[in-house]
C-alpha cells in the first residue's frame, strides 16, 4: 500500500534532455544508488531522498547489481521504496541496472558472458520487484568475452522484454565503436554511454563524448561531484560521516594540498556567482550539449536539494 502523497506539480523545476537520437528524455539530474542505499543506510533517509528526488522531477534512478554493501542491497532497498511510494507511478519513472562487475562467486558471477548478464538481470528484477527495467547496461568492457556475445545478449534481453533500452559503461572508444555498430545493425541501438566526467576528469572530452554524439547515443556522467570532492564537504577537513571516512572507493590520499587549493579556488569562483561548489560543478558538466544527464549521489535530502538548484530553468 502506498502511503506517500507526491507533491504536484513535480515536473516544472526540471529540464529534460533527449537521450541521443532516441525517443527518450532524461532529467538533467538523475539519482544514483552506488553509495548511501546499502544495508547500513537508514531506510527512512533513503526513502526521503527518493521521494524528494521524484517530487522534484528526477525520473531516472540508476542502480547496478552490486551496489550496496553488501552486493544487491541497494536494489533491495530501492524495491521496497518503489513498492511503498512509487509503484503507481511506474510509467513516470526510468529504472536502470547493470551487470559486469563482480557479483557472486565462481566463474559466472562477473564480466560480459551471456551466462552472467542473463542471470544477473533476473536477480536484479527479483530484488527490485520489477517486471522489467528501462535501461540495462553492460557495466564494464570485458577483454576476454567476444564483444558479439555481450552485445547479442543485450539485444536478446530487449527482445525478451526485460529491458526497454540498453547502454554501455566505461568502454574504451575502439570497443564502444564496435558495440554501437553491432547494436545498430541488430536494430537495438545503444541508448546511452555512461562514464565518469567531472571537473577533475576531463578525458571523455577527447573521444568518448563526440563519439557518443556522432553515434546517436546519449551520455550520462557518473560521479559528477568526484564522489563529494567537488562540494564543500572536504574544504575544511574530513567529516566523520563522509564517504572518504567510510568507503574504500574514496581514499584520503587523494586530498593533497594541491587539490585542496584547486577546490578552494573553484569554491571562490562558485561563491562569486552565488552558487555552491556542487552547483557550480554540475552546471559545468551540463554546459556540454553531448551530456544528457548527470547522475549524482546524495547522503541526505539537503544535499539533493542543493544539487537540484544547479538546474537553470529555460
Ligand atoms: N557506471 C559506473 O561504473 C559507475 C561508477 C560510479 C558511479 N556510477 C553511478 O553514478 C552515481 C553517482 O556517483 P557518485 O555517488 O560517485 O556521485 P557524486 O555526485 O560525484 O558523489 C556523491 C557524494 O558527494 C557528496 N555530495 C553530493 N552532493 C553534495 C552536496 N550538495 N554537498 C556536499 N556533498 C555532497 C555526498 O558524499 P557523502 O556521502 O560524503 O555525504 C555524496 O554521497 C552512482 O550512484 C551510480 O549510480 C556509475
Amino acid at each position: 500500500m502506498e502511503n506517500y502523497k507526491l507533491t504536484e506539480p513535480r515536473y516544472e523545476a526540471m529540464n529534460y534532455r533527449r537521450c541521443g537520437r532516441s525517443g527518450l528524455l532524461l532529467p538533467e539530474i538523475s539519482l544514483g544508488f552506488w553509495h548511501n542505499f546499502g544495508e547500513a543506510a537508514d531506510p527512512d533517509t533513503c526513502r526521503a531522498i527518493v521521494e524528494a528526488a521524484f517530487d522534484n522531477g528526477i525520473t531516472y534512478f540508476d542502480l547496478a547489481n552490486n551496489y550496496g554493501p553488501p552486493y544487491g542491497s541497494a536494489e533491495t532497498m530501492f524495491g521496497r521504496i518503489f513498492k511503498q511510494s512509487l509503484k503507481s507511478h511506474r510509467d513516470e519513472i526510468l529504472v536502470a541496472t547493470k551487470a559486469g562487475h563482480d557479483m557472486w562467486p565462481g566463474p559466472y558471477g562477473e564480466w560480459g558472458s551471456r551466462k552472467n548478464l542473463m542471470a544477473s538481470l533476473d536477480q536484479s528484477l527479483r530484488r527490485m520487484q520489477l517486471d522489467y527495467v528501462d535501461i540495462f547496461y553492460s557495466h564494464r568492457p570485458d577483454p576476454e568475452t567476444p564483444l558479439e556475445e555481450t552485445m547479442q545478449t543485450l539485444v536478446d534481453i530487449v527482445r525478451q522484454g526485460k529491458a526497454l533500452y540498453v547502454g554501455i559503461s566505461k568502454y574504451p572508444p575502439e570497443m564502444a565503436a564496435r558495440a554501437y555498430a553491432y547494436l545498430r545493425e541488430a536494430h537495438v541501438p545503444c541508448l546511452v554511454y555512461q562514464g565518469r566526467y567531472n571537473m577533475l576528469e576531463r578525458t571523455p572530452e577527447e573521444e568518448i563524448l563526440p563519439q557518443a554524439a556522432a553515434e546517436g547515443a546519449g551520455y550520462v556522467a557518473f560521479s559528477p561531484l568526484a564522489q563529494g570532492l567537488l562540494t564543500d564537504r572536504y574544504l575544511n577537513g574530513i567529516p566523520e560521516d563522509s564517504r572518504m571516512r567510510h568507503s574504500k572507493f574514496l581514499n584520503e590520499s587523494v586530498l593533497t594540498p594541491e587539490l585542496l587549493a584547486q577546490l578552494r579556488a573553484w569554491n571562490d569562483e562558485a561563491r562569486a556567482e552565488g552558487l555552491s561548489l556542487a552547483q557550480y560543478a554540475l552546471r559545468w558538466i551540463l554546459r556540454r550539449p553531448e551530456v544528457t544527464s548527470v547522475i549524482i549521489g546524495a547522503s541526505s535530502v539537503r544535499q539533493l536539494q542543493d544539487n537540484l538548484k544547479s538546474i537553470r530553468k529555460r
